[in-house]
């Protein structure tokens, strides 16, 4: 039979979800008693919030520890901490996000959010594409695949390396000169990962906090599809962060990517201009352009938006160097790689000459 000191020891390393401290730290765990007849262990336990998703997931924790460990059956009862506790740990908990908020706080670096109304049109071929040639130009860039559930940047980068942690911090993977962060670092086998929305908003806080990205010019995220849970909270998270919006050429494609824009301009994001990618097939032999996708839809966008067009990209794969494997980027002498260095200086001076 478990006694009140192995149920205060075993739930005492379980984290408070919203304060994230251990029990102990914060004296969570209000009550514990035992039924010795029946090997029932009822305890009551204090969060910050009760009546939360996060609740009912302690509450299996709580049951899964103290039942692993000898308990029949378990009961438990949830309470908020007081105010006073409350005004006690999130004074403390400031304290330590002031310290460590630096990369939100730099005046800086600029946020540029590549986005998208659908999924597929290659906002990440994109971000990592632009992220390098600005790398190409001679500015210090960062990149975080915000595509927490469908990150592909590792892969299209040709990343091998996981990022190093270094005491509490995460040490940015480099490839061609591009800080990189991403979920994929943090997942075993590729497998899915299925989390609700405070988790990414959390993760997302994380990677902005946590990350040690040294000094930066440019931070880029490459935004899962549509206008959903992450993109709002980049949008909260970075209220002065800029967005290049990607679409295909079809002119109904624009209509849908115009929702992203749109979302931006609510948010007083500026939009600095448009991508239009698969613009046209190039032919090898004729050097004639088949615009298989139809024409229009970048123009047509970036006139509604009231931005520039900041490029047209054919469709076409890069060169596969297979010593140094990285299935998305384009060389910079590569027609495409030529194009990228193009958009990226015209976001450099966009960005300086709107300061
Ligand atoms: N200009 C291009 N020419 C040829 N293939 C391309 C081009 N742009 C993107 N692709 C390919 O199209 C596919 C989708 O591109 P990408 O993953 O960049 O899109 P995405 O908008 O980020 O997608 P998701 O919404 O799933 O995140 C990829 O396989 C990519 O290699
Ligand atoms: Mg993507």
């Amino acid at each position: 039979m478990l006694t009140n000191e192995q149920v205060l020891s075993l739930l005492g390393t379980i984290n408070e979800p919203f304060i994230n401290k251990s029990f102990l730290e914060l004296n969570a765990v209000k009550e514990i008693s035992i039924k010795e007849e029946k090997n029932h262990v009822s305890v009551k336990v204090a969060l910050f919030k009760t009546g939360t998703a996060e609740q009912m997931q302690i509450q299996t924790q709580i049951v899964q520890v103290l039942k692993q460990n000898g308990a029949d059956t378990v009961g438990i009862r949830f309470t908020e901490f007081t105010e006073e506790e409350k005004s006690q740990f999130t004074q403390s908990e400031e304290g330590q996000e002031e310290a460590s908020l630096s990369l939100l706080d730099n005046k800086k670096v600029e946020f540029i959010a590549i986005a998208s109304g659908k999924g597929g049109v290659g906002k990440s071929t994109v971000s990592v594409n632009l992220a390098v040639a600005l790398a190409r130009i001679g500015k210090k860039v960062g990149i975080i695949d915000a595509d927490i559930y469908g990150f592909s940047v590792p892969d299209m980068m040709g990343i091998t390396t996981r990022p190093v942690i270094r005491g509490e911090r995460i040490i940015p993977v480099d490839r061609f000169g591009v800080k990189v962060i991403s979920m994929g670092f943090f997942v075993e086998d590729n497998s899915p990962i299925i989390w609700r929305g405070p988790m990414l908003g959390k993760m997302l806080q994380q990677f902005f906090t946590e990350v040690e990205w040294g000094d930066l010019d440019y931070l880029l995220l490459d935004l899962p599809p549509g206008t959903g849970d992450v993109a709002l909270d980049v949008h909260s998270m970075l209220p002065s962060c800029k967005e290049i919006i990607v679409t295909t050429p079809h002119p109904t494609a624009s209509v849908v990517a115009a929702r992203a824009g749109v979302m931006a301009l609510k948010t007083n994001h500026e939009v600095i201009g448009v991508v239009e990618n698969m613009s046209y097939f190039e032919s090898k032999n004729t050097g004639e352009k088949e615009y298989v996708f139809g024409k229009g839809g970048g123009e047509r966008l970036a006139k509604e938006l009231q931005t520039t067009l900041l490029g047209q990209l054919p469709l076409k794969q890069p060169d596969w160097d297979e010593e140094d494997f990285a299935p998305s980027i384009y060389d910079q002498n590569h027609p495409t790689g030529k194009i990228y260095t193009d958009i990226a200086k015209q976001v450099v001076e966009k960005i300086v000459l709107n300061k």
